[in-house]
This record gives structure tokens, C-alpha cells and sequence, in this order.
């Protein structure tokens, strides 16, 4: 059990994804708690807006550029952090895609660009964050999956299973991490309107604000749980859904979405016989 909070005088935030949605409102979450607070994505403009933005706040933000696939560029962005602006005391591993998949038109690039980016993004933040972490005997670390990760969910095979995958690794190193000094925790939340949300084409339940998103995992980082989670009646509901036989999970899944009496994804495409038959 490893009970480390980082707070401002700890040393630098570091979040990953933070041009937009969640990790930007976590930026500025932080920033006017007093952190200083270090962000990362592809889009310098967005960021050095963020930036700006953060201005009036207790706290800072850096902008430090870099595209989470690159390993190369995480090394770079935790060596300025480390060596210019100060001790790595708390990583949030939030850059993330969702490319929804439906079996009809399987497309290869949909699962390289989600694992490249959500999976592999991950792993490239974390080997440098717990290198440095590992030398100071300290820090906090927090992986963004999502409750799509519980279970499969239509249009989920590609971004559930990294968020599933990110789960089974943020358990699994744990065991390790809390006796290195360096706490871990699996940020899971429901639905929160942002722009990955905003083009969804069904209801999203409980949904919730990138406001109260931050607020709710600002909150969580501080205390000891091993999940954050939220809004809770939403996420504990899926939660108990995955403790069901499958075959009534499926059952409830595919009520709950309407998916069954949706058309098939590939419904509007001229029927081409293959050249064999
Ligand atoms: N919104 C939800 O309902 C919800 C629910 C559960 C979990 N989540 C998770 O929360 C995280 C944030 O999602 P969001 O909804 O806030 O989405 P968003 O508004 O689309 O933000 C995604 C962030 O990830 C960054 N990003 C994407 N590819 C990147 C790359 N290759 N390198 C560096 N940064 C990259 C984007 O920045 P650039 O494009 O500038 O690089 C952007 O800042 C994701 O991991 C998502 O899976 C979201």
C-alpha cells in the first residue's frame, strides 16, 4: 500500500492529451490548485492558448509539445520536465483515440492508431515518468481508461480493448509500484461531452461536463482509492453488468443500445459478388 499524494510543492504535473477535452480542463483544474503544470499534445496552438488561459491562475502551465507514439519525443518532454522546470511528481496518462469499429468494414489502421496511440502512447510516458520516479523513491501516476474497458460494447473493439488493456496493466504493475514508492490509479469515467464524444451518434447516459470531469479527478487523485471513477451510479450499474452469465449480458447490452434493430454498418453498399463466385 503506497499512500503518496503529490502535491504543488512536490514537484511538476505532467499530463498527456491536454489540448482538448478532459486533460484540458485537468490542466486548468491543477493550475488553479497552484501545480505547475506540464502538457502535452500535437497541437502547439491549442496548448500555448491553454496557456494563456492559465494565466490569472495560482499556478502554470509549461507547453511542452510531442506526439505520445514517439517515444523519442516522450524522452524529450520528460527530460525538459526533469532537468529545466523540476521533479516529476504527478503523471496523468490521458492522450487518447476512439475510432469506432463495426465488424461489417473492418479496417486495419482503425486498431494500429489505437493501439499506437492509447496503448503504446501509454507505455512511452510511463518507462520514462517511472525512471525517474524510481531514483526519488516517490511520485503518483494515473492511467485514463474508461468503463468501456469493463466489457465489450458495439463499436468498442478497437478503443475498448486498449482501455480494457490499460486496466489489466495499471493492476498488474501495482504490485510493483507501491513497493518502489510510486502510487498508481485507473481514472475510469463515464460519458463526458467533449469533442471525442460530441460526434457520437447515440444517447450518452449521465453525461457529463470536462468541468466536473476534473473536478471529480482532481478530487480522486488526493485520495487513496485505486479507481476514480464517475459518475458513479452510471459507472457501478456497468460495473455489475460484467459480473452477469454473457449470455444475459449480452441480452442487456444489445436492449439497453437498441444495436440489434440498428441496420448493419455496410447496409448502403451496393452488394458486389466476389469475383470467385
Ligand atoms: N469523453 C469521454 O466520454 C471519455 C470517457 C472515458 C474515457 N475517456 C478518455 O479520456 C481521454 C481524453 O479524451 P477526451 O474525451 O478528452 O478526448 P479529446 O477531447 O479528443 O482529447 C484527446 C487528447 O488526446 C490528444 N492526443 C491524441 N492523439 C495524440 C498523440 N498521438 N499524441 C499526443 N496527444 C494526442 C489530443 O491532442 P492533439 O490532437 O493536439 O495531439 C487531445 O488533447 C482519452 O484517453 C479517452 O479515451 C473519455
Amino acid at each position: 500500500m503506497n499512500d503518496f499524494v503529490a502535491r504543488p510543492e512536490h514537484g511538476i504535473a505532467w499530463i498527456s492529451g491536454a489540448s482538448s477535452g478532459i486533460g484540458r480542463a485537468l490542466a486548468l483544474k491543477l493550475a488553479g490548485e497552484g501545480y505547475k503544470v506540464a502538457v502535452t499534445a500535437r497541437d502547439h496552438e491549442k496548448l500555448a492558448e491553454l496557456q494563456s488561459e492559465a494565466n490569472e491562475l495560482s499556478g502554470s502551465i509549461i507547453v511542452l509539445d510531442g506526439d505520445v507514439t514517439n517515444a523519442e519525443d516522450m524522452e524529450h518532454v520528460l527530460a525538459s520536465i526533469e532537468y529545466e522546470h523540476g521533479a516529476l511528481a504527478l503523471a496523468v496518462f490521458n492522450a487518447g483515440v476512439y475510432l469506432p469499429v463495426h465488424a461489417e468494414e473492418l479496417k486495419r489502421e482503425d486498431f494500429e492508431q489505437s493501439f499506437a496511440v492509447n496503448l503504446q502512447g501509454v507505455v512511452n510516458c510511463l518507462v520514462p515518468a517511472v525512471r525517474h520516479m524510481k531514483g526519488k523513491g516517490q511520485g503518483q501516476i494515473a492511467f485514463v481508461s474508461s468503463v468501456t474497458g469493463y466489457g465489450g460494447l458495439p463499436t468498442g473493439a478497437a478503443y475498448g480493448a486498449t482501455k480494457a488493456a490499460l486496466i489489466n496493466m495499471a493492476e498488474s504493475l501495482k504490485f510493483d509500484l507501491d513497493k518502489m514508492g510510486i502510487r498508481i490509479q485507473l481514472i475510469n469515467p463515464g460519458f463526458v461531452d467533449t469533442p471525442a464524444t460530441r460526434k457520437n451518434e447515440f444517447p450518452m447516459p449521465s453525461l457529463v461536463s470536462v468541468e466536473e470531469a476534473a473536478a471529480q479527478i482532481c478530487a480522486g487523485l488526493k485520495q487513496q482509492s485505486f479507481e476514480i471513477t464517475f459518475p458513479k451510479r452510471f459507472t457501478f450499474a456497468l460495473k455489475a453488468l460484467n459480473l452477469l452469465p454473457y449470455s444475459l449480458y449480452f441480452w442487456l447490452v444489445n436492449r439497453a443500445t437498441g444495436w440489434q434493430e440498428r441496420p448493419r454498418a455496410d447496409r448502403h453498399r451496393p452488394v458486389t459478388p466476389h469475383p470467385a463466385e
